[in-house]
């Protein structure tokens, strides 16, 4: 199994998901599926499919709950660009779902995805009871208590200095949290024991924080180009980052350490985490 094959199986699992759709509210599904298939790293459903692999060979089974996470995330983009969030026109190198399709219509398409990830997972917890708890995680790392607490912390701070206890508050919850969530969805549904729970728990907490920190880097540092995302909007909105915090080569430090640990968690799990190992490695190094 390689890191590419992966991310392909769970693009074309995405991609045919909205077939065949019709009815006079088709072009709902048109706008869910144009973020949903424009791009995307799939960082989150390949955490879910390579944690799950290091206990169990058949990870294809919990495709459903790695595609669930990317529909939640992708959710979370489509609203995150709107003109009353971060009012983005460029997403995955293609302009944002409100730019083509209005933002009556993004706004509906992100609750569409957002219900249709829930739908997915309910359906996949009729079939396997076990997966009820691995579910709950990923609909309250998705929730009030997760990721729209931290945008909601990055929103109502806008133009004002937050300290660093509660910025931390903010990555932890707005990336994070699903981050983890997908880590360790993928470790309960391959019934890892309470102790690699633990660890991985603490992988993802490192990892969540370390790319949100790398995304405030690259949004000063990063290729537009290469991103898919318009650059320096994080100055342009008076957001406090890591960067406007502590500066670029701090953050950069702060990068590199979070990896590193990351690591040395993955080693205290005594399995074959080559895969895992590779891509906290290309999460630090990526430019886009
Ligand atoms: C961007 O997420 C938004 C954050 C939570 C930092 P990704 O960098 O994973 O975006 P895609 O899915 O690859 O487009
Ligand atoms: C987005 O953070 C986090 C979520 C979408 C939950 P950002 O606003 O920094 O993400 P980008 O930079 O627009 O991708
Ligand atoms: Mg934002
Ligand atoms: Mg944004
Ligand atoms: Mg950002």
């Amino acid at each position: 199994m390689k890191l590419m094959e992966l991310k392909s199986e769970i693009d074309l699992w995405l991609n045919n998901y909205f077939e065949a759709k019709n009815g006079y509210h088709k072009i709902i599904y048109e706008a869910m599926n144009y973020s949903l298939s424009i791009g995307g790293k799939r960082i989150r459903p390949i955490l879910a499919l390579l944690c799950y692999s290091l206990y169990k060979p058949d990870y294809e089974k919990i495709m459903p709950i790695a595609g669930a996470v990317e529909m939640i995330h992708t959710y979370s983009l489509i609203h995150d660009d709107l003109p009353s969030m971060d009012n983005d026109d460029l997403r995955r190198g293609k302009p944002t779902n409100h730019r083509v399709y209005g933002e009556a219509l993004a706004i509906l398409a992100g609750d569409g995805l957002l219900n249709e990830a829930m739908n997915v997972l309910f359906n996949f917890c009729t079939e396997h009871h076990h997966a009820i708890s691995a579910c709950k995680l990923i609909s309250n790392s998705a929730g009030a208590e997760g990721m729209i607490a931290g945008q909601v912390v990055d929103i109502i701070n806008e133009g004002k200095l937050i300290s660093e206890e509660e910025l931390s508050y903010m990555h932890r919850n707005k990336t994070g949290a699903l981050i983890k969530a997908s880590i360790l969805s993928g470790a309960i549904l391959g019934e890892a024991s309470e102790k690699h729970i633990e660890i991985l728990g603490s992988f993802g907490d490192k990892l969540g924080l370390a790319f949100q920190v790398k995304d405030d880097l690259l949004d000063v540092l990063g290729d537009s180009a290469l991103l898919g995302k318009t650059i320096k909007k994080d100055m342009n909105h008076n957001k406090t980052t890591y960067v406007s915090l502590y500066g670029l080569e701090k953050c950069e430090d702060i990068c590199k350490a979070l990896t590193e640990q990351c690591l040395l968690e993955l080693k205290k799990l005594d399995k074959d985490t080559e895969l895992l190992e590779n891509l906290t490695l290309n999460l630090l190094e990526r430019n886009n």
